[in-house]
């Protein structure tokens, strides 16, 4: 959990490598959808477009999906989901369902003022979507991609304008944040300071989960 920005993605980047579980990150899920022109991402389009949630329907119909792939079956992390009430009691259900537990949940502390200058410098490989912050050089160089054989120009996100930036934010503070204290109250959270360098967020990350006890 954390607010957009906060740095959820790159640390389940890094996380993906250390524990060899996928990293179910619903924006990535959506995202592509919506390049697809899925019926799901044809729907979700508009109010991710507009920083406003889709509709729970369509997210845990995609997480329900993807929960039951091969790779999901020794573990994983979920990224951006739940983000509501709602998605957290399905989540509950769907996780019963299949026998499986939530061992932690972590939530990112980073300001707003840092999360609006991060996302402002944010840019994306259209191929290989690995996540940079690399804003236009004042020459007007386009950064590219330096992971790709072929350094594709990297893209700006169309929800990283800072005013859907800013009404993401609010949708955060209204729907998102209130979670954590549905996971205090049953144990999981732990709540970490991200605004710190990359590495020493992961140290924080790691530190926290290893007090986790192991699945049964
Ligand atoms: P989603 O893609 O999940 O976006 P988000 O939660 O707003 O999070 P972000 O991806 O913006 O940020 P992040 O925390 O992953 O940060 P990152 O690591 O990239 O969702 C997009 C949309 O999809 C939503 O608005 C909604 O419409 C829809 N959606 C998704 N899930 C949904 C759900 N469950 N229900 C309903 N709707 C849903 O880092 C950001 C930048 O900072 C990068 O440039 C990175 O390089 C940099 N950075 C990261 N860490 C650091 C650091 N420690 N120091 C300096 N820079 C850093």
């Amino acid at each position: 959990m954390g607010a957009p920005g906060s740095g959820k993605g790159t640390q389940a980047q890094r996380l993906i490598q250390r524990f060899g579980i996928p990293q179910i990150s619903t924006g990535d899920l959506l995202r592509s959808a919506v390049a697809r022109g899925t019926d799901y991402g044809k729907r979700a389009k508009a109010a991710m477009d507009s920083g406003q949630l889709v509709v729970d329907e369509i997210v845990l119909g995609i997480i329900r999906e993807r929960l039951a792939e091969p790779d999901a079956a020794r573990g994983f992390i979920l990224d951006g989901f739940p983000r509501n009430i709602v998605q957290a009691q399905a989540l509950q259900k769907m996780l019963t369902g299949i026998g499986a537990a939530l061992d932690a949940v972590v939530l990112f502390e980073v300001d707003y003022d840092v999360i609006i200058k991060r996302i402002s410098g944010r840019r994306s490989c259209p191929q290989c979507a690995r996540v940079f912050n690399a804003p236009s050089s004042a020459s007007g160089d386009v950064p590219r991609c330096d992971q790709c054989a072929d350094h594709p120009p990297l893209v700006q996100r169309p929800d990283d304008q800072e005013a859907t930036v800013r009404r993401r934010l609010e949708v955060y503070e209204r729907e998102t944040r209130p979670l954590a204290q549905f996971y205090e109250q049953q144990g999981l959270l732990h709540t970490i300071d991200a605004d710190a360098p990359v590495e020493d967020v992961t140290e924080r990350l790691v530190a926290a989960l290893s007090s986790v006890p192991a699945p049964a």
